[in-house]
């Protein structure tokens, strides 16, 4: 069964990116398939178009490069996500492929996909803890109300703005191995 890792951070090998993958190679080192995104490598990339076209056809009508990770997170058995935060909300790159969720849903705004999966959620900051916080809830509730999709555990970490801060920091890979090992 696979899990589908998302970072929406632009730096590679920072913060989210780092934490992300500790989470995913715990899921992996527990015998689990990884799928592994980030958002900020794809050239071909649009926002919800609200055409409503997934309410009738139960598939997004936008065809870009996330349609395949929104196909992946359809067949697959967890999923990890992962912003940085930007003026106190997720970033661009994530909010492009969130708003696309919408596809998710059907006409009565019930989910079609499947209930269950797994959900881990990684939000790091540079000072602003209680806004991070509330985001990674907000995530998470959202995930699990619209979607039915099943918490397993959240990491929500202040960086100032120096990438290797989770690289070095031994709890929170720890922290991370064990939502890993959770999938
Ligand atoms: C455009 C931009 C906006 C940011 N806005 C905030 C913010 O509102 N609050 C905050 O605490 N940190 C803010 N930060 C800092 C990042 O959240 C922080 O550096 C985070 O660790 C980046 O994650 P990464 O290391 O995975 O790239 C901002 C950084 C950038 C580049």
């Amino acid at each position: 069964m696979t899990i589908v890792a998302i970072v929406a951070s632009p730096r590679i090998g920072a913060n989210s990116d780092t934490l992300t993958k500790a989470i995913a190679k715990s899921a992996e080192d527990n015998g689990k398939t990884l799928k592994f995104y980030r958002l900020n490598t794809l050239k071909n990339v649009k926002g919800c178009q609200a055409c409503g076209c997934c309410k009738k056809k139960g598939v997004c009508a936008v065809s870009d490069d996330q349609t395949e990770i929104l196909e992946a997170i359809k067949s697959s058995e967890g999923l990890i996500l992962s912003t940085p935060l930007y003026f106190g909300a997720a970033n661009a790159q994530f909010r492009l492929l969130q708003d696309r969720f919408y596809s998710f849903m059907g006409a009565d705004f019930k989910p079609f996909i499947s209930p269950g999966k797994k959900l881990a959620v990684v939000v790091t900051c540079g000072g602003g803890k209680p806004a991070a916080e509330a985001l990674a809830a907000s995530l998470e509730e959202g995930m699990k109300g619209r979607f039915g999709f099943s918490p397993i555990g959240s990491i929500v970490m202040d960086m100032g703005n120096t990438p290797s801060v989770a690289a070095n920091n031994a709890d929170a890979l720890a922290e991370a191995e064990r939502i890993g090992k959770k999938f």
